[in-house]
């Protein structure tokens, strides 16, 4: 029975990258053999210092309603955190502590964008963004990138796509699905342009932790950015807790205000157990976790390297690859045609059992993204298929 949906949930799509993993573990429960490399989580455990203080939260009873922001020493902490990763100077106030990244992202466009705002998103971008801007209303003007500029926007391009209804330019560095880092040279010329004109920016960090011998900078260190960046973070990727769902953002005071009043009628507090987890976890990030990556992301750009049909750049961050397989198009495996990397990744998935994400759902047609977030021998694996896969091309 159904007595009509609104138009706003007719039109979300659900996530790809979730509905790929969600068909990856189904056919993983039927017993086959495929190798996930779709996934947006690491493989650490989350720090114990962080799961002893989750438990401790139960056991003292620390499971009632806490303030809307989150608890006051977890935003003190995050604000010194903050001073000592970028040098921001931040108060417990100026920050929001919500159901993870993903929610603090959902608290920000919703409180920034009114219908008809332009939100600039660069691509490739992170498939829940467009779908996030849709549900506040706005316009996303979609600036592309390839390869040719390291995935990354110009201050050219960005100052083309900037109009008198431009609300937020959204960034995002270390990125998801392109690993791609902005330097400070290059956040300098952005700010640069920016700050001539008078919007927001909502700058998406939750892979800064994770960079391989380059600098991860934030854009609100620039002049006349910290008033109007929004700073996104969580504990998802560099602390292994994301089921925990802890996220923050920081900003100016009063829009910080205003996300607190909207978050306080849609989920309050996130939950108080996580936010005693997430205190812990914020002196202890698993020194392991950026050698082995960093170990990761080569041992598959030089087995990328050796293969035909596909070419890859070096990613300086976050735990993706994303290739490029246009010079696939229009071959064959066995007989099937591949037009797009949606039939790429849909023929690797059947023939070859590695699952990965088509650059469809990431406004890149010509890329998918591999998630090196899995084991050495399920790297090794899996890039033997590939390879097998790619060599039966014609
Ligand atoms: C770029 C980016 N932002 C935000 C998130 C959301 O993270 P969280 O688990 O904290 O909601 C993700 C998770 O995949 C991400 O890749």
């Amino acid at each position: 029975m159904s007595f009509g949906l609104s138009e706003r949930v007719k039109n979300i799509a659900p996530s790809p990258t979730l509905s790929i993993d969600t068909k990856t573990k189904a056919m993983m429960a039927e017993g086959i053999d495929v190798i996930n490399l779709s996934v947006g989580e690491p493989d650490f455990g989350t720090p114990e210092i962080a799961t002893e203080a989750g438990k401790a939260a139960i056991d003292a009873q620390f499971t009632k309603y806490t303030a809307v922001p989150g608890i006051v020493e977890l935003r003190n902490k995050i604000a010194a955190k903050l001073n000592e990763w970028h040098g921001l100077d931040y108060t417990a106030d100026d920050i929001l502590v919500s159901s993870g990244a993903k929610h603090s992202l959902y608290n920000a466009f919703m409180a920034l964008c009114n219908p008809g705002d332009e939100v600039i998103l660069p691509a490739p971008y992170w498939v829940s963004y467009p779908e996030m801007i849709a549900l506040a209303e706005a316009t996303p003007v979609v600036i592309a990138t390839d390869e040719s500029t390291g995935f990354k926007i110009t201050p050219e391009q960005l100052q083309q796509a900037i109009t008198p209804k431009t609300k937020v330019l959204l960034l995002n560095s270390p990125s998801n699905p392109t690993g791609a880092v902005y330097t400070k040279e290059e956040l300098a010329a952005l700010a640069e342009v920016i700050t001539g004109h008078e919007f927001y920016v909502i700058s998406d960090e939750i892979y800064d932790q994770l960079v391989y011998d380059v600098e991860q900078v934030s854009i609100a260190t620039f002049p006349g950015m910290k008033e109007r960046t929004i700073l996104i973070n969580g504990f998802s990727k560099a602390y292994s807790m994301t089921g925990w769902r802890v996220g923050y953002l920081a900003g100016d005071r009063a829009a910080v205000k205003a996300m607190t009043s909207f978050q306080s009628h849609t989920t309050a507090n996130p939950a108080s157990i996580s936010q005693k987890a997430a205190l812990a976890a914020l002196d202890h990030i698993d020194e392991a976790m950026v050698p082995e990556f960093r170990w990761r992301r080569d041992y598959v750009l030089e087995r990328l390297a050796a293969m035909p049909h596909v070419s890859c750049d070096t990613p300086d961050g976050a735990f993706y690859v994303f290739p490029n397989c246009a010079a696939t198009f229009g071959k064959s495996y066995q007989g099937h045609r591949i037009e797009k990397s949606d039939d790429f990744a849909a023929l690797l998935l059947e023939y070859a059992k590695i699952s990965l994400v088509p650059g469809t759902g990431f406004g890149a047609p010509n890329n998918f993204r591999i998630s090196y977030a899995t084991s050495r021998d399920n790297l090794a694996k899996a890039m033997d298929r590939l390879e097998a896969f790619l060599k039966e091309l014609v």
